[in-house]
């Protein structure tokens, strides 16, 4: 059977992996229309924005991608039985959490928004389609896609359908993921069918060189997606682990870091010790190998990648109790700046951020916190925090009613000066660039004395915080 020629595609689910991932595609192959579809009609409203600082998902260069080609091969919609009709190939690019109720909460990806696309798929399509796994999934969820899919080609309405199901998980990361997926390490295709692999290769062919495009059978393709996010998730908890370890002895975890980076069995990537990995997508997709482990009766491979998410967790709480120990033993009432709120720098995610468990830790001890992020806006941190945002207190004018009380409050702050006024402590939570070029001697007059820079990212210049007469804790750094 000859490769078949792919002129139309449609994906469901126009989020951080949909959005960027289609327009992308769309700018490299202008010979192919993509309809990006959401059931999220403030969604699809915000990706046909004409002023592109209104794009749903904020990612460097990406606004450039969409002015090319939105418009001319690239379409945002919610009419998905439409898209879906036209299309020769439809990818499932929706939501997959992690179950939080019923068999396997806590743990199991949960499934309803894939099996809603297969069945929305098999009712919608029309002649042979090729379905897409772009959602990372549980290893043999094809099983249940084809499933669905087969038993529309068996119905007498379906009788003109026919499908091939491909796993082509995604590896771009938020913040990178227009140069991610412009020059990718590697396309992962996982098939039963050549033909319909060979068509989605063809795809990529546009862009992506042929040696980078690795065709595997289905199963492997679903397992690699997590064994790769689980691999680089365990660096980061390796590090951590060792930042610990650096702090108690006096080493430093930056030359530690160094040292194994070079050795180029190890490699110097993911080694960066911080307040422990965020974003939606390294601690649900662990948990949810480690739920199949224990599903296939393997309970020490799943305790052992298990305890990759319980480091992590432990680093967060580590770093907030380090802070309250710092101050004095007591954060009630004391004004506490926080610079960063994204899970990262250059995105506006917020998803498992470190920074709200630290947050949340330190609300609990009572602290004032003054929260800036140059991406974030404060309502998406009081739905993070599960608090509405209080107003600034001057800080002339002594304690509020909420800190004598002892209860933790919040309120966002778009300028440094504003954060800092009368901050007894300074957190680094996301590397933002900007943070690396703060002007400490003019911030440190604006706080209470003696006051602290807690560095949870290794961003500032020691020598210049300590110029400026305030206390400084880095990450992983032990004091010789
Ligand atoms: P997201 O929550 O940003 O977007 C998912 C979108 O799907 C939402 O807008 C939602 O409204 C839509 N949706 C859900 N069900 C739908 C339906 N039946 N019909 C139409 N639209 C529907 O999620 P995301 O971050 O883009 O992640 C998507 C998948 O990609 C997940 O499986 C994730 O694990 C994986 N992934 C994410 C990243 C990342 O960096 N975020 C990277 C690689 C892989
Ligand atoms: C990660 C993977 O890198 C992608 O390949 C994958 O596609 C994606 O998950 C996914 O499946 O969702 P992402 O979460 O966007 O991408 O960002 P990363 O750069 O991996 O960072 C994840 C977290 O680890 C961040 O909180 C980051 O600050 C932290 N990190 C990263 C460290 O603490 N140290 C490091 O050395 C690297």
């Amino acid at each position: 059977m000859p490769v078949a020629s792919i002129r139309s595609i449609c994906c469901i689910g126009a989020g951080y992996v949909g959005g960027p991932t289609m327009a992308v595609i769309a700018d490299r192959c202008p010979d192919v229309q993509v309809t990006v579809v959401d059931i999220n009609q403030t969604r699809i409203d915000a990706w046909n924005h004409t002023d592109l600082s209104k794009l749903p998902v904020y990612e460097p260069g990406l606004d450039a991608v969409v002015e090319r080609a939105r418009g001319r091969n690239l379409h945002f919609s919610t009419d998905v039985d439409e898209a879906i009709a036209a299309a020769d190939m439809v990818f499932i690019s929706v939501n997959t959490p992690t179950k939080t109720k019923g068999l396997g909460a806590g743990q199991a990806s949960d499934l309803r928004w894939v099996e809603a696309c297969a069945r929305q798929v098999a009712q919608s399509a029309t002649g042979h389609t090729i379905v897409v796994e772009k959602s990372t999934l549980p290893v043999r969820t094809a099983e249940a896609v084809k499933a669905i899919l087969s038993a529309a080609e068996q119905s007498s309405e379906g009788a003109q359908c026919s499908f091939a199901v491909l796993s082509n998980p995604e590896f771009l990361a938020e913040g990178t993921a227009i140069p991610d997926l412009e020059s990718p390490d590697r396309v992962l295709i996982g098939g039963e069918h050549p033909e319909a692999i060979e068509a989605l290769a063809s795809v990529y062919g546009h862009w992506v060189p042929q040696e980078r495009i690795l065709r595997t059978n289905l199963w492997s393709s679903e397992l690699s997606k997590l064994t790769a996010n689980a691999f680089l998730a365990q660096r980061i908890s390796s590090i951590n682990s060792v930042a610990a370890l650096c702090e108690a002895t006096g080493a430093d975890v930056r030359e530690v870091a160094r040292a194994i980076g070079t050795d180029s069995r190890i490699g110097s990537k993911f080694l960066q010790a911080g307040p422990g990995f965020g974003g939606s997508c390294f601690q649900k997709d662990i948990l949810n190998l480690v739920y199949l482990c224990r599903h296939f009766g393997l309970p020490e491979v799943a305790s052992y990648w298990e305890s990759v998410v319980q480091l992590n967790s432990w680093q967060q709480h580590r770093i907030a109790r380090t802070v309250v120990q710092k101050l004095f033993g007591t954060v009630t009432g004391k004004r506490l700046a926080i610079l960063g709120f994204a899970f990262k720098a250059d995105t506006n995610d917020t998803r498992e951020a470190p920074s709200i468990r630290i947050a949340k830790d330190l609300l609990e001890e009572g602290a004032q916190l003054a929260i800036h992020d140059p991406k974030v806006d404060s309502d998406q941190i009081a739905r993070d925090l599960n608090l509405p945002a209080s107003t600034a207190p001057d800080a002339e004018s002594g304690p509020t009613r909420a800190a004598l009380s002892g209860e933790g409050t919040w309120w966002p702050s778009c300028d440094m000066a504003s954060a800092l006024k009368g901050a007894d402590a300074v957190l680094i939570l996301t590397e933002w660039a900007q943070y690396r070029a703060l002007d400490w001697s003019a911030l440190a007059p604006l706080m209470r004395q003696p006051a602290w820079v807690f560095d949870a990212r290794s961003v500032v210049t020691p020598t210049e915080v300590q110029a400026a007469g305030l206390n400084l804790w880095r990450v992983g750094e032990g004091q010789p």
